[in-house]
């Protein structure tokens, strides 16, 4: 392998699940070198760095890692529970952070990140495979040129039929959910592709309706009684979230549901629309409808572009497409939906 410039970004890696795809591309980059691994289960550390191009220090405690000058960078990809305290740590040794969605297990520890972040003048980025995807970042480019006139309306949903993650407790206890896990890749998604917008106020309803009995758990793994029993937190969520400007957004994810799988997005604009998957544009000229197939021209794996962003932010020092500040936002929307389904009616966002 060719050996990689001085200006490298030396990258931690924390959490060996969504880790591996995330470190491997940050440790493929041309610039990007991955020098320690984090986790509190040896065996999956020595898993990966087996795979990885370069040696790599283990730890088991993030605080140790944390104290390490020879590292520049980490990546947090534990259960939602730890992003906060794990990049905290990080930032307050001037490290840069790249964080998994979503960015906190509640509104108080996002903000709290995002505040320490900033001042400790690091970069600080969401890792969102969704955001960062071809297709979605084609529509995202093309909103932004003004291809669909004024968008004004939008649909967003992430729906299985039997897909309950449970191999950690952080999935199903307080701070996890299907909206924190999944409504968030569709929720961020269609807010970057609209332009970020401001939220102002969101209705929702969320709930358990299948976690709790011991159904709808899927990726082929056995599940005991006793995680059902320990099952805190929403398996379905929806709701609407209204933004400056009038525009409107539905939303919705569900783990488990009697109804088809579905990953998709469908933007109203005045002059086209669109939707993600599989990727369509309509249009209407001289009274006659047409459906168009784009093919982005630009093609990148999403876990590649999200590293080579990271590094190019670092090094070249341009702006951040996908800040904390953003993971901030959405969670703000995310809480006020399910503050919403709470109380039974609709909440403000500031
Ligand atoms: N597309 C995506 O962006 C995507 C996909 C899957 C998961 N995720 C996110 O990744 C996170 C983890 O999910 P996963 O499926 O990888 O889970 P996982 O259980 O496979 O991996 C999490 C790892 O973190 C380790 N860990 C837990 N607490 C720790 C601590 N305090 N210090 C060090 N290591 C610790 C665990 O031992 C485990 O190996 C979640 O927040 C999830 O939302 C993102």
């Amino acid at each position: 392998m060719a050996s990689k410039p001085n200006d490298t970004v030396r990258v931690a890696v924390v959490g060996m699940g969504i880790g591996q795809p995330n470190g491997h591309a940050l440790a493929n980059n041309p610039r990007g070198q991955v020098v320690a691994l984090c986790d509190l289960v040896e065996e999956r550390m020595q898993s990966f760095a087996s795979d990885l191009p370069e040696p790599v220090k283990f730890y088991t405690d993030y605080k140790e890692m944390c104290r390490d000058d020879e590292i520049d960078a980490v990546f947090v990809g534990t259960p939602n529970q730890w992003h906060v305290p794990i990049g905290l740590e990080a930032v307050r040794n001037g490290k840069h952070v790249l964080i998994t969605k979503p960015l906190a297990d509640s509104e108080d520890a996002a903000a709290q990140i995002v505040e320490e972040a900033e001042s400790a003048n690091v970069v600080n980025m969401m890792s969102l495979s969704t955001r960062f995807d071809n297709n979605c970042r084609y529509l995202g480019l093309q909103a932004r040129n003004g291809y669909f006139g004024e968008l004004y309306y939008a649909r967003s949903r992430s729906v299985r039929r039997n897909g309950i993650p449970a191999w950690n407790l952080g999935f199903i206890k307080k701070g996890g959910g299907a909206f924190r896990d999944m409504g968030v890749h569709v929720l961020d998604a269609v807010w970057w592709v609209l332009g970020t917008p401001k939220p102002i106020s969101a209705l929702g309803t969320a709930g358990a309706k299948f976690g709790p009995f011991g159904r709808g758990y899927g990726f082929g793994r056995e599940y005991s009684e006793e995680i059902f029993q320990q099952f805190e937190a929403d398996d379905y969520a929806g709701g609407f979230i209204n933004f400056e400007g009038g525009i409107g957004v539905q939303v919705e994810s569900f783990w488990a549901s009697h109804q088809p799988d579905e990953f998709q997005m469908e933007l109203f604009g005045t002059e086209a629309g669109a939707k993600l998957s599989p990727l369509t544009i309509y249009r209407t000229e001289d009274g006659q409808t047409h459906d168009l197939t784009p093919e982005p021209e630009e093609q990148m794996g999403s876990w590649d572009r999200i590293a080579n962003h990271f590094i190019e932010c670092i090094l070249d020092g341009i702006p951040c497409e996908a800040p904390l500040r953003h993971g901030l936002s959405v969670q703000k929307m995310m809480e006020a939906i399910l503050k919403s389904s709470e109380i039974g009616e609709a909440v403000s966002i500031d």
